[in-house]
């Protein structure tokens, strides 16, 4: 059932999500924080579904950070598990509903059984058209402009670019999902008022939610509130606005 507050004519057409807090929810009910990271993927499976049902076209999760490396080693194996684990799994729902899978980050420094598991997802789903979903491992911002901008220059030198060329359209065509629209709405769950180094160049003019609840109590009705407030904001990108 389809929230009926929800406006189908205003509806993002790309949400990106801060996935946050699973270790916060873990903590409060005395568990490992590796449970609340699986709490945290049966949130991810409730959100893919639900924007699929609502008919949201663009969904971006931010799931492993570049800085999220730093972390204690076995945490940062239990999500690499988690994450295999999850592609497998949501593999089938994802051709059912015709999800195409992508991924954005440095994809090369994940294990090699990982990036296996999801070449495997990004093969098998390319051919579909109903959602693109995207999920940010090993991702940066700014590392995504740093590598932006390497290939930049690297055209320049091999002289397949000038240098007069570079323009907006040409820095977003060089990021690592070139097609990618940017995002109408940033979610922020676990209550932190930080972009933590997601999608810097492509959130410009991005509408902010955030929300103290912490990711793996964020379901489909929180995430309807999310979008019924986004549909009240006036958006204007600099010009005058409607009243
Ligand atoms: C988000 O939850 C998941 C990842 C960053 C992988 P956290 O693990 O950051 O949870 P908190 O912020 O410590 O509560
Ligand atoms: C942001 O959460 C990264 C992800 C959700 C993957 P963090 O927990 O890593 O962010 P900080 O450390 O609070 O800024
Ligand atoms: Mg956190």
């Amino acid at each position: 059932m389809i929230d009926d507050m929800l406006d189908p004519a205003k509806l993002p057409k790309h949400v990106a999500i801060i996935m946050d807090g699973n270790g916060r929810w873990a903590k409060k009910r005395a568990l490992n924080r590796i449970r609340g990271h699986e709490e945290g993927a049966e949130s991810v499976r409730a959100i893919v579904r639900a924007s699929r049902e609502i008919g949201i076209r663009w969904l971006t999760l931010y799931a492993f950070s570049e800085e999220n490396w730093k972390r204690p080693k076995y945490e940062v194996e239990a999500l690499m598990r988690l994450l295999k684990r999850f592609m497998v799994s949501e593999r089938a729902e994802m051709l059912e509903n015709g999800i195409r899978f992508q991924v954005i980050g440095r994809v090369r420094k994940l294990p090699g059984d990982v990036q296996q598991t999801l070449r495997d997802t990004v093969d098998k789903t390319s051919h579909n058209r109903g959602m693109v979903l995207t999920l940010a491992l090993s991702y940066g911002g700014r590392q995504e402009l740093a590598d932006a901008v390497a290939e930049i220059a690297h055209g320049i030198e091999s002289g397949a670019l000038r240098s007069g060329e570079i323009s907006e359209e040409l820095i977003s065509r060089h990021l690592y999902a070139a097609d990618m629209p940017d995002p109408d709405l940033l979610i922020r769950t676990g209550g932190e008022y930080r972009v933590s180094n997601f999608l810097l160049w492509q959130i410009a003019y991005t509408e902010i939610y955030t929300t103290p609840t912490q990711w793996p109590d964020f379901r489909k009705e929180e995430y309807e509130k999310a979008l019924e407030e986004y549909q009240k904001r006036e958006r204007r990108f600099g010009a005058v606005g409607g009243e």
